[in-house]
């Protein structure tokens, strides 16, 4: 089949119809308004494609998650989250010159200009991080203003390479320590976890463990196709806005509980449960009831309707991680158990309820000791290459146009205007 047919008000219109590499089907239909005037009407996008990527592929049905062709299952086990960056960005693995440069340039742009600490100064000491972390990314664009095309490929590296930074300058404001600088010694988790955890007053020693976890979760975050905060990037930055602009309002889209926030909307409700000790069945309950509006966090997806890949690989990587550092947290036993729960309750199974990616995630952040209210920020490290990403297929497609979706009007009819004293 090479085209549909659609029939509308007595007349044929014919649509042509593309395929993607893995036999996904698109009725085309950007002409379809100017030769009928009819438009599609899909809240929520769930059958809309906004463009064609060559970056993610999702299976849904099959659990099947792949960046660039690689599974992700063999990336987190084999690679590591700045490898990860660079296939994401240009679409293949680096060689061992272009790791070693890629790396090297991480390292190098990992400092934020030293006016900037001062911004932190102007927060009130409780103020969320992830909106510290938007306006600090939005505020990069003041020191590199040049931000023609020529000039972003540097910025992709900066990006990548400071938001680490500003994330644990955002922390250790919230805990009214100092910052802790980049170290040039230290790959990127590594110095990461460094920025996070050191005081001044003694060597901080990176633990392996955390390191190869970091990566793993990081990797895991990396892309995920067209999701909320990427079509945010994508939509900011068919504007033709600047990328610290696009990144920014894609960290503000993450931020909601049913996209990135859904982390750490997970661990308080775990904490929740665990309080309150009357067990699963009333949690399952309210999930249940259309009346009440708790849901259980970290289950269903938009896409995934079977068990979302992630998941697999986090919910393993939780004990094995907890075992080695030797931690047992009574919230990680209360997840299991509430999945177990869940998946065998007929209102979960008929609407293909798994747990995802967030279900794991933040018991895992939680043992490496990062605190509850940071773990959307760590989402936002993660899923910053495939931000990059989909802003640079977007620039670099000549056929993009500015994102101007269409609406079916249902307000008033034309009225007449009522001076106020005879309302
Ligand atoms: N608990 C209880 N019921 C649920 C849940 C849940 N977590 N998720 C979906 N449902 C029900 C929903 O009420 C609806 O039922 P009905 O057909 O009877 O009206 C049905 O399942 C379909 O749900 P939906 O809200 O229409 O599905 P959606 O594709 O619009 O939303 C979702 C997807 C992820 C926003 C939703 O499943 C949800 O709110 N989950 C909890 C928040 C969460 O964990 N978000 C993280 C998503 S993964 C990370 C990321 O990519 O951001």
């Amino acid at each position: 089949m090479t085209s549909a047919r659609l029939h509308l008000d007595g007349k044929d219109y014919e649509l042509p119809v593309v395929r993607g590499s893995e036999g996904e089907t698109g009725i085309v239909i950007d002409q379809l308004r100017s030769s009928s005037g009819a438009i599609t009407l899909d809240p929520g996008f769930t059958s809309t494609g906004a463009c064609r990527s060559a970056i993610t592929f999702i299976d849904g049905a099959k659990g099947i998650l792949r960046y660039r062709g690689y599974p992700i299952e063999q990336l987190a086990e084999h690679s590591d989250f700045a490898e990860v960056a660079y296939l994401l960005l240009y679409g293949e693995l680096p060689t061992q010159e272009q790791s070693a440069a890629f790396r090297a340039d991480l390292t190098y742009h990992s400092m934020i200009h030293e006016d900037m600490k001062k911004f932190f100064e102007g927060f009130p000491p409780n103020a969320h991080p992830m909106a510290i972390l938007s306006a600090m990314v939005a505020s990069l664009s003041t020191y590199y203003p040049g931000t023609e095309e020529e000039s972003n490929e540097i910025n992709f590296v900066r990006l990548i390479a400071k938001v680490r930074t500003l994330a644990a300058y955002a922390y250790k404001k919230s805990i009214g320590q100092p910052t802790i600088y980049p170290r040039n010694d230290l790959s990127y988790c590594a110095n990461f976890l460094h920025m996070m955890f050191a005081v001044p007053a003694e060597e901080y020693v990176i633990n392996p463990v955390l390191v190869r976890a970091l990566n793993m979760l990081l990797i895991l975050h990396a892309d995920h196709e067209q999701n909320c905060s990427t079509s945010t990037v994508r939509m900011v930055g068919s504007s033709r806005a600047n990328i610290f602009a696009s990144i920014s309002s894609g960290i503000c889209a993450l931020w909601g509980p049913l996209h990135g926030g859904a982390n750490q909307a997970v661990l308080e409700m775990l904490q929740m449960i665990a309080d309150d000790g009357s067990g699963y069945q009333k949690w399952i309950d309210r999930a249940k009831d259309k009346d009440d509006s708790f849901r259980l966090m970290g289950f269903g997806h938009r896409v995934y309707k079977n068990y979302d890949p992630r998941a697999t690989i986090l919910r393993k990587m939780a004990a094995d991680v907890l075992d080695e550092l030797g931690v047992s947290d009574p919230l990680l036993d209360i997840a299991r158990d509430l999945e177990r729960v869940a998946l065998e309750d007929e209102y979960f199974v008929e609407r293909n309820l798994y747990p995802n990616v967030d279900f794991y995630s933040g018991i895992l952040y939680r043992a490496m000791g990062i605190p509850t209210n940071m773990f959307t920020v760590m989402f936002a490290i993660g899923r910053l290459p495939g931000w990059l990403a989909h802003w640079k297929e977007l620039r670099e497609d000549d056929s993009s146009r500015i994102y101007r979706p269409r609406q079916i009007y249902t307000g008033y009819t034309e009225r007449t205007y009522q001076p106020i004293e005879s309302r």
